[in-house]
């Protein structure tokens, strides 16, 4: 950051202070309110985890009236064990369909919500309303983690390394054989190194260096990906046989990322090109006609895709979307709850023909032309980070797990608007949503802080500052506020108290 900018935040930042504080609190020491600013600017100083949708197991982890789910709240530090104010940080966060698992910058991770399968990997079965660190993991730091329905899988180095041992995989929960984690190397060599991890229903697939994903899991639908369906849970084998033309023989591809869905599965080759497998019954897979009634036993190339280079996947419970690197999202499969972002009966489909076949799409269509930098795919909903900072989702939205607005299902891409910093990552999980934003700029910084006080007495004056300082998204949080509390959803008492995760 160069030094104006720098100091045009602090002269904001004393500015808002002498905006709305008495005269004496002006003179305090701003490293008192912004907290440690010495490190790198590019290196996140604070970051925060922000919750919101459905709750039946806790899985929001927050306390509270159940009337404000539909907003994203930072989860506080003190929820996690960390002293109040502290600048922990995230590095990664997940949703299953009804738990939660969050990775913080020291390696440690922390599950909470639903456990009916282990899929906290405490060694219970019993679900929890707040964050926990899993035990089983502290000799471990965890880099990542990823959710499945109800298991969890995670990729970690052992604390104690004399370098010779790289990421490795464990797995809980469901079908995973422990409800605490167990390392996993399946049909990798022991030192294979995991660089990605996905979960899906009832499979999960793991992606090692070399470019090579190996499935295991319940196969009944071929989302193994090994040419044939079979009962029963199925060990772990490598995927050697990528159908990239229909007419030749299948080859090896090498991978760099892969989702899994509820029954299909999708990945990206080193080329850019997406590759389906699995149930496609509701076009989930791209593809204009089936290869196997309504499923694709061996990963097939999406080829209405081709000459589009891709560089995000990622697959929810019947949909699929595909980001480029020019930020354009491309979108398929069963699209009834709106998670395809197209509006209602836009879709189309060349086989099968259903009641339901304007809602569903068999090949890729354009949702977002550009501009778009992370995107999650819930079971039924779709979450979108962009370019200038804003969120945006749609789909089903009993919970508010997809937009802002309060219907029951968001057609069209809508905003998101209650979180501040910048998003690192977003999870959607069964009806819920998290989203993970790092302040690495003092600017943001100070957005932080504010936003943690931003009350009903102060909120248009704040708004006001910061949208003349081009503080956006602490603009358009105190914009939300206000018209919730002229919409009269939440009482007075709510809002003002904002922090209110940590009370009772
Ligand atoms: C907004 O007002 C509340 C009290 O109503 C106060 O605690 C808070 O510090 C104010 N925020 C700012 C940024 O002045
Ligand atoms: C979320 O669910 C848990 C567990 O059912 C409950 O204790 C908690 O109060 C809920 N939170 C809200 C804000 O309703
Ligand atoms: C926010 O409020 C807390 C106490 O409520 C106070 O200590 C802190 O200085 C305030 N920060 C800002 C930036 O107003």
């Amino acid at each position: 950051m160069k030094f104006q900018s720098v100091s045009f935040w602090v002269y904001l930042l004393v500015l808002l202070l002498g905006v709305f504080k008495r005269r004496d609190r002006i003179e305090m020491d701003i490293n008192e309110i912004v907290g440690e600013t010495k490190r790198s600017v590019n290196f996140p100083t604070k970051s925060a985890i922000y919750v919101w949708g459905y709750n039946q197991s806790g899985q929001t982890g927050r306390k509270g009236k159940d009337g404000q789910l539909r907003i994203p709240k930072q989860l506080p530090p003190e929820l996690f064990g960390c002293p109040a104010g502290a600048n922990a940080r995230w590095l990664d966060i997940a949703c299953g369909r009804e738990h939660t698992a969050a990775v913080a910058s020291d390696g440690s991770l922390f599950t909470w919500g639903a456990n009916e399968f282990g899929q906290l990997g405490d060694g219970t079965e019993d679900s929890r309303k707040y964050p926990k660190k899993v035990k089983q993991l502290e000799t471990e730091f965890v880099k990542s983690v990823s959710c499945g329905a109800h298991c969890t899988a995670a990729i970690a180095e052992p604390r104690q390394n004399d370098g010779t041992i790289l990421s490795r995989l464990w797995v809980w929960g469901q079908n995973q054989g422990s409800n605490y984690p167990r390392l996993f190397c399946g049909a990798f060599s022991p030192n294979t190194i995991i660089c990605q991890v996905s979960c899906g229903a009832v499979h999960v697939v793991a992606l090692s260096e070399d470019g090579l994903l190996q499935a295991w899991g319940y196969n009944e639908y071929g989302q193994l990906g090994r040419g044939f369906t079979c009962e029963g849970l199925q060990g772990a084998r490598v995927i050697n046989a990528y159908a990239k033309f229909l007419d030749e023989a299948p080859e090896l591809v090498k991978i760099t990322q892969v989702s899994c869905g509820e029954y299909h599965t999708a990945a990206i080759s080193e080329k850019g090109e997406v590759y389906t497998w699995g149930l496609g019954n509701m076009g989930q897979l791209g593809h204009t006609s089936l290869q196997s009634g309504d499923k694709e036993l061996l990963p097939r190339r999406v080829v209405a895709l081709d000459g589009i280079f891709i560089k995000d996947v990622a697959c929810g419970g019947v949909h699929t979307c595909a980001a480029t690197q020019k930020g354009a999202l491309y979108a398929w499969g069963g699209g009834q709850a709106g998670q395809l972002g197209l509006g209602p009966q836009t879709g189309s489909f060349s086989f099968i023909p259903s009641e339901s076949e304007s809602f569903l799409r068999n090949i890729p269509a354009l949702v977002v032309p550009t501009d778009v930098q992370h995107v999650a795919c819930g079971h039924s909903h779709t979450l979108v980070s962009m370019r200038d900072g804003r969120i945006h989702g749609w789909g089903y939205n009993s919970y508010g797990q997809a937009a802002n607005e309060k219907s029951t299902y968001a057609w069209y891409p809508s905003p998101v608007d209650w979180c501040v910093g910048e998003v690192r990552k977003l999870a959607a999980g069964g009806g819920h949503s998290a989203v993970l934003t790092d302040a690495c700029s003092l600017k943001e910084l100070c957005e932080f802080r504010l936003a943690e006080n931003v009350t009903l007495s102060n909120a248009s004056e704040i708004e006001d500052v910061a949208s003349r300082t081009g503080a956006d998204a602490l603009a358009r949080l105190c914009g939300r506020l206000r018209e919730h509390l002229l919409g009269g959803d939440l009482d007075y008492e709510d809002i003002s108290n904002r922090k209110d995760g940590t009370n009772n």
